[in-house]
């Protein structure tokens, strides 16, 4: 693997290996001269949008406030130490989305979402800890970090967001616009603007087992299969009508302990799991679809991709688009994963798929999955 700049100037299985989840780096110049892709206008105009999660967060006279968003009014951009957070850039900027993908090293599966921050001068959200990796990119003035390896995570009870009760940094850094920050995931920070400032998070995803098992047990709801109904031939008159009689108990457990799972279920949940676009995201299809002839015609042409929306995994025989699966053959599997690994099929490509994935490109095209490149 090559040197990536990104990572300054490590390949990725270095970074990897050293850093990842183990401990920070700070990252000057990790995109040399970069802009911001957005302007607080355009960030403020996705806050007030419903369809995207942003919060607002003050730090006004010593006391802590948070707001959900949509945000139909910002406080004075004058006003120090107030912050605007908004998820999920890269659902609705082709710019922030090319900018998470750049941090494909790690798995799609892993990779959750470019989050930006605009804050006032003394902005920030506080001391505190993720509980997953995170990249914080400068991309706007600059944020002076203070960072903690300490045990104690402990928060102030009684505040509307998590904000350490014990804060005892060890590094302190400022970052100009290029400059970057890995932290692990329960790596205490605390990031302040100096000046007006936007930074971006490229965050990452790791559910917890819990919400894993629940939605296995729910995906497992919809698929078991234990035939028959109770029955107790051999039933002995009761003593206490009441009591649930144990030889019923005995036959129920001995049928509930024939449910199973194999590797192909837990393939098939995962995908769909991780693949389920995230509550507030709309699909649109195009005003004017056109017909399937004249799809297959400009598709050949200009080739196809996916929709920044869409999320797209495969496994084996398993491909999951935007929480749902199906099983391919071989052919058809080696189209559908070029276009998940490269969100998108050339012409020549295209001519490659059979008229099982040609029917399912159409409908994914008419949903608003997928788009002409
Ligand atoms: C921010 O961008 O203000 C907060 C990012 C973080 O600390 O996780
Ligand atoms: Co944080």
């Amino acid at each position: 693997m090559t040197k990536m700049t990104l990572l300054g100037g490590l390949t990725p299985a270095q970074f990897l290996r050293d850093y990842w989840h183990k401990k920070p780096l700070l990252i000057r110049q990790a995109i040399p001269g970069f802009k911001p892709l957005l302007s607080l206008e355009e960030l403020a105009a996705l806050a007030r949008d419903n369809h995207v999660e942003s919060r607002l967060i003050c730090h006004f006279d010593q006391q802590w406030s948070m707001e959900h968003g949509p945000l139909d009014t910002l406080p004075a951009r004058d006003k120090d130490q107030w912050t605007m957070l908004v998820q999920g850039v890269n659902l609705h900027h082709a710019g922030a989305e090319a900018l998470m993908r750049a941090f494909r090293f790690a798995p799609d599966a892993r990779l959750d979402d470019l989050m930006i921050s605009y804050a006032t001068n003394g902005g920030g959200v506080g001391p505190h800890f993720d509980s997953y990796d995170v990249f914080l990119l400068q991309a706007h003035g600059k944020r002076r970090w203070r960072i903690g390896a300490q045990k104690n995570l402990d928060l102030i009870d009684g505040l509307p967001l998590k904000i350490l009760k014990h804060f005892t940094p060890d590094q302190e850094f400022v970052l100009e616009p290029g400059d970057m920050l890995y932290l692990p995931p329960h790596y205490a920070h605390d990031g302040v603007a100096e000046g007006e400032c936007m930074t971006y998070s490229v965050g990452f995803r790791s559910p917890s087992y819990q919400e894993l098992a629940e939605g296995f047990l729910q995906f497992m709801a919809d698929s078991v299969d234990l035939p028959g109904r109770y029955d107790d031939p051999d039933l002995s008159p009761s003593k206490h009508p009441a009591e649930l009689p144990r030889a019923m108990l005995d036959t129920v457990e001995a049928q509930l302990r024939k449910i199973t799972f194999t590797r192909d279920d837990i393939t098939i949940f995962l995908g769909e799991y991780l693949s389920e676009p995230k509550f507030n995201v709309v699909f649109q299809g195009p005003d004017k679809p056109l017909t399937l002839g004249r799809f297959l015609q400009t598709a050949g042409k200009r080739g196809l991709k996916l929709s920044r929306k869409t999320q797209m995994l495969y496994r084996g025989k398993h491909v999951f688009i935007n929480g749902e699966s199906f099983a391919v053959d071989k052919a058809d599997k080696a189209v559908l994963a070029i276009l998940a690994d490269a969100r998108g099929l050339s012409g020549a490509e295209l001519a490659a798929a059979s008229d099982d994935v040609i029917e399912a490109l159409f409908t994914w095209y008419t949903d608003g999955w997928l788009e002409l490149a």
